[in-house]
């Protein structure tokens, strides 16, 4: 596994950490939450019967969030061991709650997919011994709800977007990145990780606001600012509703902001290395750069290089690779629950909109 780590988004890693190293930090901001229910478990039944829990099976739900489908996870067979993972401490304070109503059952743990490793054996989980892991990927509606957190177009707030809150000390928070990132390191952030066209004219828009209007702060100042670039363009999302011009700018920030394409690679590789043979991986995805790593991980085609949009198979010839190393590439250990992706159900995307660019992939770990 470590020679896999080490080979795994050279790059990306580099240029994640170079970036981070250039900005400076703020204080976290920590709202607090009710722990009710507030996010509606995106297909919930699908996810169920994709991994199969049975009774005295071990599972972990790696993106506990409000605890929707952990919830369907003990309900849906007798005596589960359900390990609850989430960086953000306000979920993590949820899957606590959870751990009271079901006794001896929950094992809420707080940290990232990247430190899930030293979690698990510090609660004595060992490699190759889990029955079955849910991911679904990307923010709660916790996250998004709060204006304070700072991820969404529609309610005013500081740009933040640190999924960690409270526990994300070190690492820049989108107004750092938007007030020290250099042009071509933003272009590069609106581009690979939002998927937008207008990448380098929002990249200059960015630093001249840094000096002829002042510092960006909050999301409304963000948004005006993308919709002022983008002009009359009007984009339409997949119910062909108007979507705001901002929404890929907001994507790429959180997803640097958060390093959740190198955090997904590891996550990939972990899930692996921890279920058993005949476990099951079940993830769901909301857009297309998750889709694809997770899609290349499950097929054995690890791509190196996150920003290189080429598969390792079809990338820089002069790489080399002990044996072992390309054997652990390029051969999947996987094979898929169904034939084809699983994507929710029209009622589905009518009664939760969120619902709607959902993938769900699972797959059986078919060898150690
Ligand atoms: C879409 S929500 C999950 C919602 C959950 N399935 C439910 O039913 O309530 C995704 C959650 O994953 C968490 N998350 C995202 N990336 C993570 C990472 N790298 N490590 C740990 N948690 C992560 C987020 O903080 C968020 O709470």
């Amino acid at each position: 596994m470590a020679a896999v780590l080490k080979h795994l988004h050279r790059s990306c890693r580099t240029w994640y950490r170079n970036v981070c190293c250039r900005l400076s930090t703020v204080p976290a901001v920590h709202p607090t939450t009710s722990d009710k229910e507030l996010h509606v478990p995106v297909m919930a039944k699908e996810v169920i019967e994709s991994l199969q829990p049975e009774s005295g099976q071990v599972l972990i739900d790696m993106t506990f969030g409000a605890g929707g489908h952990s919830l369907k996870l003990l309900q849906s067979a007798p005596n589960i061991t359900l390990i609850t993972l989430d960086r953000d401490p306000v979920a993590h304070d949820i899957a606590q709650n959870l751990a009271r109503g079901f006794p001896g059952q929950v094992v809420p743990l707080l940290g990232k997919f990247s430190e899930v490793p030293e979690l698990l054996s510090a609660h004595g989980i060992e490699q190759n011994c889990v029955d079955g892991i849910l991911f679904d990927l990307g923010c709660s509606s916790m996250q998004f709800d709060v204006a304070e957190r700072g991820f969404s177009i529609s309610k005013n707030g500081p740009l933040d977007m640190r999924m960690d809150g409270a526990r994300g000390g070190d690492v820049p928070t989108a107004a750092d990145v938007l007030a020290q990132a250099d042009e071509e390191d933003l272009a590069r952030i609106f581009k690979v990780y939002g998927e937008e066209k207008k990448a380098k004219k929002i990249a200059r828009a960015v630093i001249e606001a840094r000096y002829t209007f002042k510092k960006l702060e909050t999301t409304s100042e963000l948004s005006e600012l993308v919709a002022a670039v983008c002009g009359g363009d009007h984009r339409l999302d997949k119910l062909q509703r108007h979507s705001h011009a901002a929404t890929k700018t907001f994507q790429a920030l959180r997803i640097f902001v958060n390093n959740e394409v190198n955090e997904l690679n590891y996550a990939m590789i972990i899930a692996q290395a921890y279920l058993k043979p005949l476990g099951r991986l079940v993830t769901l995805t909301f857009h297309s750069l998750e889709d694809r790593i997770v899609k290349r991980h499950l097929s054995g085609n690890v791509s190196e290089n996150a920003v290189n949009p080429l598969p390792l198979r079809y990338s820089n010839p002069s790489l080399c690779h002990d044996q072992e190393t390309v054997s652990c590439l390029f051969e999947s250990c996987w094979q898929p629950v169904h034939k084809h992706v699983l994507t929710p159900s029209d009622d589905e995307v009518e009664a939760n909109p969120r619902s709607r660019s959902a993938k769900l992939r699972a797959a059986i770990k078919m060898k150690v």
